[in-house]
């Protein structure tokens, strides 16, 4: 099935033949995608912090043997739709990150960067190091000169905290993105903070350029880019997650993510705002499931700081009262 919105399309197929039936050779001017891992969809909440009752079901998986034919076969088709010049973010795991290496390398795509997205809270371990980041493989078809918006998000000459370049910063390859919370809502498994695709969104493409993502999932990077006004081409093969892209999309305000400030979560939006009591069981309720990591409680209240737009010492006071 294929919905079209505007010059956004959504098609609800296996990527691969959707690809095949809808792009044209060298149409593609960025690819931004997250493929399934691997690892068995119904475990990954072992692998994150999260409470799997507010996760959208019917998340297809792909069986670890056949992953990577599976990584050839959708990456020679992200090889052909995009066009010189083009560019691809995959997002990808570390337990079959050389399968999805061992295709890109099998085309005629050149590695950019290598990056490490490092998130918060990664699950809880007592005898080994703690499972923190994903990897972020950026690659170019050669051909043509690649986009890159190098005062996308900062100017050249603008000092960070502590007086260093704040572009210099930003463009260093280990990125620190702190995963979304949405507390009460439905997500998608392993759905990506929607500051991770605007980065990736904001330097490597333009206003009206046709962004795909060949693993749609809940849609977040086609709400990002529906945000940044970039046309959107997505695919998903799960019928039940599919019906929920479409809402997100839908919910979406069309350049909503231009007009605000690139440095998020510089921002305390929420502070002197009236506290409801469902703000405060909000905060509780998250508060009780990060304290279940064994993360320490002045890291735990910065964090729900930052993830409900507060004050650290606001946060801290609602833990207290409640004690
Ligand atoms: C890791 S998730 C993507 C999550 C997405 N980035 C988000 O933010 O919501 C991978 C998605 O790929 C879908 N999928 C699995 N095999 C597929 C295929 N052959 N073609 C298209 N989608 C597929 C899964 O159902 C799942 O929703």
């Amino acid at each position: 099935m294929i919905v079209e919105r505007g010059a956004n399309r959504f098609v609800n197929a296996d990527c691969v033949s959707a690809a095949l039936e809808y792009l044209a050779d060298g149409s593609v001017d960025l690819i931004v995608t997250d493929p399934p891992y691997g690892i068995g969809g119904d475990e990954l909440h072992k692998h994150y912090n999260r409470d799997e009752r507010f996760v959208v079901e019917g998340y297809v998986e792909v069986d670890a043997r056949r992953y990577a034919e599976f990584s050839r076969a959708w990456i020679a088709q992200a090889e052909r739709v995009l066009r010189p010049g083009g560019q691809i973010y995959v997002v990808s795991g570390y337990t079959n990150l050389p399968d999805v290496l061992n295709a890109l390398r099998a085309t005629t795509l050149r590695e950019v960067n290598h990056i490490i997205w490092k998130y918060n809270f990664g699950v809880y371990t007592s005898r080994k190091f703690v499972s923190s980041h994903y990897h972020i493989l950026y690659y170019a078809k050669p051909g043509s000169p690649r986009t890159f918006n190098l005062e996308c998000r900062f100017a050249r000459d603008e000092r960070a905290d502590g007086g260093g370049s704040s572009s210099y910063r930003d463009r260093e390859d280990v990125w620190t993105i702190n995963r979304e919370y949405k507390p009460g809502r439905k997500k998608n498994k392993n759905e990506l903070p929607i500051a991770l695709l605007e980065k990736m969104l904001l330097y490597s493409s333009n206003e009206g350029d046709l962004v795909c993502d060949f693993f749609m999932g809940g849609g977040s990077t086609a709400v990002a880019c529906v945000g940044l006004n970039r046309r959107f081409a997505g695919f998903e093969v799960s019928p039940h997650i599919f019906r929920d892209v479409l809402g997100a999309v839908d919910r979406a305000a069309p350049g909503g993510l231009l007009a605000e400030p690139a440095k998020r979560g510089a921002v305390v939006e929420n502070r002197g705002k009236r506290w409801s009591s469902g703000d405060v069981r909000a905060v509780l309720e998250r508060y009780d499931e990060l304290a279940a990591t064994g993360a320490a409680k002045k890291r735990i209240v910065g964090a729900l700081a930052t993830e409900f737009g507060r004050g650290p010492w606001a946060i801290a006071k609602v833990i207290k009262d409640r004690a």
